[in-house]
């Protein structure tokens, strides 16, 4: 009987250092990495930096519900979840070139390459895709006061930003619908602004817009738009899917 035990004891011993031999790299081989290396260097350029890795940039800000910027004053991080990738990469590259005038958002979009552009425009137009129901309302979820309404036929906002403001006529504008009041109001008043070197968007379409208006107007025009529901979203979490 003791025998017995003893044996199978040495037996479970022996077997878990097995595994942790096994589990334990050879001691040789952090001296053959360096060796390695080079190879895979001369095998073309450094690896290129994952997906993941490009979107850790954007979580600090983009991915907290009520993170606030505070440039040019106090407003809410716009949602780019479920944004047009077409758009998400417009905007990124109009940061870049300085036609959108944002000290922190032009640093970070310079860092980009064309590549990490087009990834993170895709990753964050499907993002919490699955958890949204898609808008397929037609109309608006609710109407406007009739102030609000003249101001929208003025400047035939639908006629490019689509029904619902959710379902603009080409890729590379905007969906609207359920964007953070606040940021709209800044959003709009950027392009009203010119030939000032700190701030403004430079826009020939919605600067000819934005400057038929008053302040107070575009103010009401935010606060209505920002009121509807829309297909946006802020997403806490970074989920990494490999569905597309
Ligand atoms: C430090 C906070 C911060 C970080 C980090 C950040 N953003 Fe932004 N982002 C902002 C703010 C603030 C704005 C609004 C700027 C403005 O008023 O034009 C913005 C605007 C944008 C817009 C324009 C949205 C629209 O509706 O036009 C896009 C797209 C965007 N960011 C993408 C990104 C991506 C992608 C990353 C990561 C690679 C990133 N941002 C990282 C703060 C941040
Ligand atoms: C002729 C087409 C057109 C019309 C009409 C139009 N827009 Fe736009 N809008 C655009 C385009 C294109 C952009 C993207 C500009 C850019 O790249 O910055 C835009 C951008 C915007 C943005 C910025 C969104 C963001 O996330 O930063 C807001 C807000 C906006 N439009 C609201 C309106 C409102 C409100 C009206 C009516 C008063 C209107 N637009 C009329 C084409 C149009």
């Amino acid at each position: 009987m003791n025998k017995l035990l003893i044996t199978l004891f040495g037996l479970s011993v022996a077997w878990a250092t097995g595994l942790a031999q096994a589990q334990t790299p050879p001691a040789t081989a952090p001296a053959a990495a360096p060796t390695k290396a080079p190879a895979t260097n001369a095998a073309g350029p450094a690896s290129p930096k994952s997906l993941e890795a490009k979107v850790a940039m954007c979580v600090g800000c983009h991915g907290i519900v009520g993170y606030k910027a505070s440039f040019p004053e106090v407003y809410r991080v716009p949602q780019i979840a479920g944004q047009n990738a077409k758009y998400i990469a417009a905007a990124l590259n109009a940061y870049k070139t300085g036609d959108r005038k944002h000290p922190t958002m032009r640093g970070i979009a310079e860092s980009l390459s064309d590549q990490d552009v087009a990834d993170i425009s895709t990753y964050y137009e499907n993002l919490g895709k699955e958890s949204r129901r898609a808008i397929a309302a037609e109309k608006p979820s609710r109407e406007p006061s009739p102030e609000v309404a003249a101001l929208l036929q003025k400047a035939a906002c639908a006629s490019c930003h689509g029904a619902n403001f959710s379902k603009p006529v080409d890729p590379s504008y905007p969906k609207i619908a359920g964007q953070y009041a606040d940021y709209v109001f800044v959003a709009l008043k950027a392009y009203k602004t010119e030939n000032n070197p700190a701030m403004g968007r430079n826009n020939g379409v919605m600067g000819a817009i934005t400057k038929q208006f008053s302040n107070a107007e575009l103010k009401a025009l935010a606060n209505y738009v920002g009121s509807l529901e829309g297909e946006m979203a802020t997403v806490p979490e970074p989920r990494f899917h490999r569905s597309h």
